[in-house]
Order: structure tokens, then sequence, then C-alpha cells
């Protein structure tokens, strides 16, 4: 009746081949085939598999509040009811407080949440929600056990969200590996996904990432996911949870929190922060930069100076050192100003990690400040990208950008488009009024 596909499967890096091997041919690993039968093939298909797109019903989702708002809106809106979610991020970086947060809220408004732990035992998750100051514990029940078994056929009906913490410390009694295996992270996943979509439960699925990269991590399950969430940490606490990917509402959006010793605590206008800070001194510069649908300025800083050693020397935190290299060398060719032969130093403030192209123009005003040792004009915001030719070019969402640095009190853009208009790095000394030879 059914013909079986049957084969080996590394458990360490999920490669497949149809004949046992000793060490996995990708990954190298030593005694990783496990066997597998699957894809079983029924003669004759049972009818009314197949839908006509007239017949069927849409209708609007209904969504759960996380309790944040950010993170509402980067999730398109709340929680889809019936959908999976997965938290990915490397450990430390807040996901257990999350998600003990969000389960917070939803027990606040009376009603259950089930939370599993196979990464810290009951007591742990007791401590953590006592740290957090939250309450309502009669409607968060901790399942405290590594094995899931139970989840095949437990009576979920009552609840309304599911957080499995985490994948990489679960198993199936039934499949002979361990935890974080390709195997039992597949597996435990399937479960509680099947489960989830099943009963219309929503579920929090958090996994590790590891820095050296992952082999049975989130990488392996996010197809699985109907959204995936990237918890990103900067320094200064500050933590950006992305939305990579969104079956249910737009993807890329980004939601930044600050880690405070009572949880996560959501930061709504970075670019006030960033404004606070910024001291208009040479070589410090405002910039507009777009994640997901919102801009928030940031401050670049440079340093070019003589050269401590023989060949200068360039570093740079925050942006990329080729996008650095790139405006410096265009400077050097196009406006004429040698930093060639001289030490660059490039930071962002605050830690974060740019990576927009419209930053470029900022990086060049930023490193001629320096240069000539003068500030920037006054409330100046600066964007654009930069090409080999000399050109500045406008970059996405420039009046997004624009708008943001108005709001935030930086008025003054220099930008393709801006009230100071630069279409040319050429043009870029005076912005500062100044010549090469007025350098101090
Ligand atoms: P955690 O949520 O356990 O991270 P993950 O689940 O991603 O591994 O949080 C880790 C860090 O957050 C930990 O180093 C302690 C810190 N933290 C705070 O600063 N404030 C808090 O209120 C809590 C609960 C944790
Ligand atoms: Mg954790």
């Amino acid at each position: 009746m059914t013909r079986k596909k049957r084969g080996y499967v590394c458990d360490v890096c999920g490669y497949d081949a149809p004949a046992w091997f000793g060490r996995c041919p990708s990954c190298e690993t030593w005694d990783s085939a496990k066997s597998f039968s699957s894809l079983e093939i029924p003669e004759k298909a049972p009818e009314g598999l197949f839908l006509p797109l007239e017949n069927i019903d849409t209708f609007d989702h209904e969504r759960i509040s996380t309790g944040f708002f950010e993170l509402d809106r980067a999730l398109g809106g709340g929680i889809v009811a019936g959908s999976s979610v997965l938290f990915s991020g490397e450990p430390g970086v807040g996901k257990s407080t999350c998600v003990l947060q969000i389960a917070s809220s939803i027990a606040s408004s009376g009603r259950d949440v089930l939370y599993i732990t196979g990464e810290e035992s009951a007591r742990q998750i007791k401590l953590r929600a006592n740290r957090l100051g939250l309450k309502n514990g009669h409607h968060i029940h901790v399942s405290p056990s590594s094995e899931i078994d139970y989840l095949r056929t437990a009576d979920l009906s009552g609840y309304t969200l599911i957080v499995l913490d985490s994948l990489q410390t679960v198993r199936l009694a039934e499949i002979p590996s361990l935890p974080g295996s390709v195997t039992q992270v597949r597996e435990c996943a399937n479960l509680v996904i099947s489960r989830s979509k099943k009963e219309e439960i929503p579920s929090l699925l958090i996994g590790h990432i590891t820095k050296e990269g992952l082999i049975a991590g989130p990488k392996l399950i996010e197809h699985l996911a109907d959204t995936v969430l990237s918890f990103e940490d900067t320094a200064r606490g500050l933590r950006f949870i992305r939305a990579l990917k969104n079956r249910f509402g737009p993807a890329d959006e980004v939601a930044v929190f600050e880690m405070r010793s009572d949880g996560l605590s959501e930061v709504q206008d970075l670019s006030g922060i960033t404004v606070q800070e910024f001291m208009p001194a040479p070589g410090n510069v405002i910039t507009a930069v777009v994640e997901g649908s919102r801009a928030f300025l940031v401050e670049i800083q440079s340093l070019v100076s003589k050269p401590l050693y023989s060949s200068p020397r360039r570093v740079t935190s925050g942006v990329s050192i080729d996008r650095m290299l790139l405006v410096a060398g265009v400077l050097t060719k196009r406006a004429g100003i040698p930093l060639d032969t001289l030490d660059i130093y490039v930071n962002v403030a605050g830690g974060l990690s740019l990576d927009d192209t419209g930053i470029d123009l900022a990086v060049a005003v930023s490193l001629v400040s320096s240069f000539l040792d003068k500030p920037v004009p006054d409330k100046a915001c600066v964007f654009g990208e930069i090409g080999l030719d000399g050109s500045i070019r406008k970059v996405s969402h420039m009046s997004r950008r624009t708008e943001r640095a108005e709001i935030s009190g930086f008025p003054n853009t220099i930008s393709p488009e801006g009230r100071v208009l630069t279409r040319d790095i050429s043009e870029l000394l005076k912005i500062f009024g100044g010549v090469i030879s007025e350098r101090k």
C-alpha cells in the first residue's frame, strides 16, 4: 500500500544519505548517523484534499497583546492565535525574561499560560518572577520537565499561551537522541507547533544561538515557525528585537528595549537618548537611520590624527571597516583631503551597530569635521550614500529620515534633498566654510 523512503540522517547537522555513514561527510562528526524512514506515499490519494480558492474563508486573525506596545507593533499587532513565534538569540540576551513578562501580562487579565521549562527549575522561574515583581502567579502554570511527551495528549484547552524554554533543553523520550540534537529539536518544535495550530493557542519557542554559529539551533526550525524574532544585544543594556520572518505582519520591524533591574522596558524614543547625549564637538555628527518602518537618530564620531606608526591605523566600531575605507578613499581622491596618511577612528555612540548605506555621508562629514577640527553646523542631521565617483545619492526613506530629524530638533538636514543640498563630495568643505589650509 505505501512506499517508504529509508535512510540515515546526521544527528548533528541534518545531512541525509540513503546509506549508513560512519563519519558525516558534511560536518565530519563520527557516529552521528541515525536511521529514519519517512515519506509514506499512499497509492491512492484521499479525496477532498484540494480546496478552490473561492471556497476558503478568510477572517481577521485574533491577536493577543504581548503587553509591550513596541513588540506588538513589530509583530503586526500582537501574537496571532494558533501561531508559533520563535525567539532566537544568544544566551543571556533576555529571552526568558521577555517571555515571562509576556506570560505575566496575559495572566494579569485572568488568562492561563503554560510555561514549559527544560532549562531552569520551577524555583528559578519563580525567583525571576519575584525579581521582576510579577504577580498573578496562579495563572502561570510551570511544567519543569525536560521530557515533553505528555504534550501529545495533555489537555491544553484552558490555555491562552504556551511557552517552551528552550528548544535545546527539552526532549521526547521515544527519540534516542540527546536534547539539542537535530532530531530532538525538530521533533519537539514540531510537536508544540502542531498542538498550537490544532488548539489555536499561540506558542512562544525559545532557541539559543551561539556566537560560533549554531548547529541544532533555531535555524533548523525557522521555516517551521510562523514568526521569527531575533534578540540582539547592544552595549549599554539596549536590546533590539527584530522580526526576521513574519507570516502575519511586516518583516524586519524592530522593537527597542532596555534591560533594567526589573526586566525589559520599552524604549519608545531612541532618538531622544541620542540627542540628549550629543555634544557638538569636532568629529561628532548626527545621522538618521531606518529600521523597519522607523527612522531614528544616532551619533557617529570620528577622530583623524597623525599616525602613531609608519603605516596609518584604521579602526571602526559599529560601522563596517570596508564602508569607512570607501568613504575615506573617496574623500582623499575626490575632495583632496589627505586621509590616506592619517590614523582614522570611527565609532557609533551607544555601541549600536549600523548597516545602512545612508550613513556614508555622515561618516564623511564626521571625518572632515575631525580633520578640520571644526564642529558640524548647528542642529545638522546628515545622511546620503556616497558613490565611488564622489557623487552623493539619495537613500531609502528620505522623507522619513528628514521628518525624524525635524521632530528631534535637528532641522538642518545635510543630504541630497536637505536644507543644505549636497550632491558631490567635493562640496563638503563648503559646509564648514573652510579650506584645507585652515586645518589646525
Ligand atoms: P535571561 O532572560 O535569563 O536571558 P536568556 O533567557 O536569553 O538566556 O536574562 C539574562 C540576563 O538578564 C541576566 O544576565 C540577568 C539580566 N537581567 C536583568 O538585568 N534584569 C532582570 O530583571 C532580569 C530578570 C535579568
Ligand atoms: Mg533563558
